[in-house]
C-alpha cells in the first residue's frame, strides 16, 4: 500500500515514519513517497528516515520526488502537511499582526487568516489533482489552519479528505490521566472547530466524571489546560477548552506575552530548523540524533508564552511525545482494514452542530471504518461557544471566498469579522502589511 506525504521534507515526517515502522499488521503501508518542493529538505529527511529504518526488518520503502503528479498517482493515502511560505512566512504572519497589537498565531486570529489565505489556493490545487490522478485515495490533512484547509479541500474531494489535529486527543488524555482513568476507556464528549473546541464531559463506564474534576482544584491544577485557564474559569465554563482557546479567553495577556518575547514562535522555529537542515547536510553529523534533540527542544517550548502568561510552568514529560503520528496511523488503519475506531477528526458537519450548514467542517468524535469518518451526534454547544464557532466559521468562509475570487475587499472582511481583530481599520492595514511581505498573496488584487 502506497502512502504519499506532501511536505515530505518537513520536520515532523520522521514521526509519521516512526509510527509506520512500528506497524507490523497485515495491510500496512509498504511504500512511502515523499513529495516536497525543496529537494534539499527531502535529502535531509531522507537521511533521518534511513537511520530510523536501519536494522528494522521490512521497513517501508521510501522514495522521493519533487513531481507532485508522480507522487499522487497510485496512492491509497495522501498525507498533506505542507507549509506555504515556510517558517519565514509564519514569522512574518506573527510580526505583521503583533505590530498592529493583534495575535499572529499560525491558526488563530489574524495570523491564521493570513496563513489560510496563502494556503487555500495551494491546497485546492492539490485537491483537484488528487481528484483527477488518485480518485480513490483518502487525503489526511494536517496542514494548518487544519479545519479551514480541510473545508477548502472537501469542496473538491467531499468526505475523502479528513483533517486531523493532536490537540483534542492530548486534552482527552490529560483529563483522563488527571481523573486516574485509562484514556482508552474514556468517552470524550468534545466538539467545536479545529483549535476551537470544548470537552463537555468525560464518561467512564457510562458515568460522567468531568464534574468530579471541576470540583477539585488540586486535580484541576495537575494538568496543562487546568493551569492555563485556572480552576475558577473552568468551573464557570463547566467545560475544559482546547488549549488554543487561551488565545481568546486571555487574549490581552497572550498578545502581551508574544510582543514581549525575545522571538516569536515562528521566528524561533525558523532559526531552529535552519540549524537542523544545515546540520544534517553534513554527512558526519548523526542525522537522527540531531533530529531528536531538535524535536525535544521544540516540544518543550510549545506554547511557552501562554504558559508563562498564565504562570502554568513547564510541560509534563508525558505531554512531550506521541500525538500527531498516532492519530494519523489510527485513522489510516481504521479505513484500510475496516477496523472500527472512534477518533476526534475534522469532517463535514452533516447536521451535527445545528447552527452550521452541512458542508461546514467541524472537529468532532467520529466513527471510522472502511467507508470513512462519520461524525457522532453530540449535545449542542452552550450559547457563548456557538457564538464563537459561528463567528470563526463565517471568517473561514470569507477566507475561502477571497481565495476563490482574489478579492481584496473580501480578505479585509475576513480579518475585520474575526473576534480577535478589533477594528476594520486594523483589518485594512493587516491586508496591506501581509500582501507587502507575502508573494503568495499576490493574487489579492
Ligand atoms: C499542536 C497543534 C498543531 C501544531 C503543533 C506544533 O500539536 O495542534 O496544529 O502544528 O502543535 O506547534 P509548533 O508551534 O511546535 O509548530
Ligand atoms: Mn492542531
Amino acid at each position: 500500500m502506497k502512502l504519499t506525504i506532501l511536505g515530505g521534507g518537513g520536520f515532523r515526517v520522521p514521526l509519521v515514519y516512526g509510527a509506520l515502522l512500528g506497524d507490523r499488521a497485515e495491510g500496512r503501508v509498504t511504500r512511502v513517497v515523499l513529495h516536497d518542493v525543496d529537494a534539499g529538505r527531502l535529502r535531509a529527511i531522507a537521511r533521518v528516515l534511513a537511520e530510523q529504518a536501519s536494522g528494522v526488518p521490512d521497513a517501508p520503502e521510501v522514495a522521493f520526488t519533487t513531481d507532485l503528479d508522480e507522487a499522487l498517482r497510485g496512492a491509497a493515502f495522501v498525507f498533506s502537511a505542507i507549509r506555504v511560505g515556510g517558517l519565514e512566512g509564519r514569522a512574518d504572519d506573527e510580526r505583521v499582526a503583533l505590530a498592529e497589537g493583534v495575535l499572529g498565531q499560525e491558526t488563530v486570529g489574524a495570523g491564521g487568516i493570513a496563513y489560510g489565505l496563502r494556503t487555500v489556493p495551494v491546497a485546492v490545487d492539490i485537491a483537484r489533482r488528487v481528484a483527477r490522478l488518485a480518485p480513490d485515495a483518502w487525503v489526511i490533512n494536517f496542514t494548518n489552519p487544519a479545519g479551514l484547509v480541510t473545508e477548502a479541500m472537501s469542496r473538491h474531494l467531499g468526505d475523502r479528505v479528513i483533517g486531523i489535529c493532536d490537540s483534542p486527543v492530548g486534552l482527552g488524555r490529560r483529563i483522563a490521566r488527571a481523573l486516574g482513568a485509562r484514556p482508552r476507556e474514556a468517552w470524550i464528549d468534545y466538539v467545536g472547530l479545529n483549535h476551537l473546541g470544548w470537552v463537555r464531559g468525560l464518561r467512564i463506564a457510562g458515568r460522567d466524571e468531568l464534574p468530579r474534576l471541576l470540583d477539585d482544584p488540586v486535580l484541576l491544577g495537575s494538568f496543562e489546560e487546568g493551569r492555563l485557564f485556572g480552576a475558577d474559569w473552568l468551573r464557570s465554563l463547566g467545560a475544559i477548552p482546547n488549549e488554543y482557546l487561551h488565545y481568546y479567553y486571555f487574549n490581552r495577556e497572550a498578545v502581551r506575552a508574544y510582543r514581549e518575547a525575545e522571538r516569536t514562535r515562528g521566528a524561533f522555529l525558523r532559526d531552529q530548523q535552519a540549524r537542523f537542515y544545515a546540520g544534517v547536510a553534513d554527512p558526519d553529523v548523526p542525522a537522527l540524533e540531531l533530529w531528536n534533540r531538535t524535536r525535544a527542544e521544540r516540544e518543550a517550548t510549545y506554547m511557552a508564552e501562554n504558559r508563562e502568561a498564565a504562570g502554568a510552568g513547564e510541560r509534563e514529560a508525558e505531554d512531550l511525545s506521541g500525538g500527531y503520528e498516532d492519530v494519523a496511523l489510527a485513522l489510516m488503519r481504521a479505513i484500510a482494514r475496516d477496523e472500527r475506531a472512534t477518533l476526534i477528526l475534522n469532517v463535514r458537519n452533516r447536521g451535527t452542530l445545528s447552527p452550521l450548514d452541512a458542508d461546514a467542517v467541524i472537529e468532532v468524535p467520529c466513527l471510522v471504518d472502511a467507508s470513512g469518518a462519520h461524525p457522532v451526534s453530540v449535545e449542542p454547544l452552550p450559547d457563548h461557544a456557538t457564538g464563537l464557532v459561528c463567528a470563526v466559521k463565517a471568517v473561514e468562509r470569507e477566507v475561502l471566498a477571497a481565495a476563490r475570487s482574489g478579492s481584496r475587499a473580501t480578505a479585509v472582511k475576513a480579518f475585520a469579522l474575526h473576534p480577535l481583530v478589533d477594528s476594520v481599520n486594523v483589518a485594512h492595514r493587516l491586508v496591506d502589511g501581509y500582501t507587502a511581505v507575502h508573494p503568495g498573496l499576490a493574487y489579492l488584487g
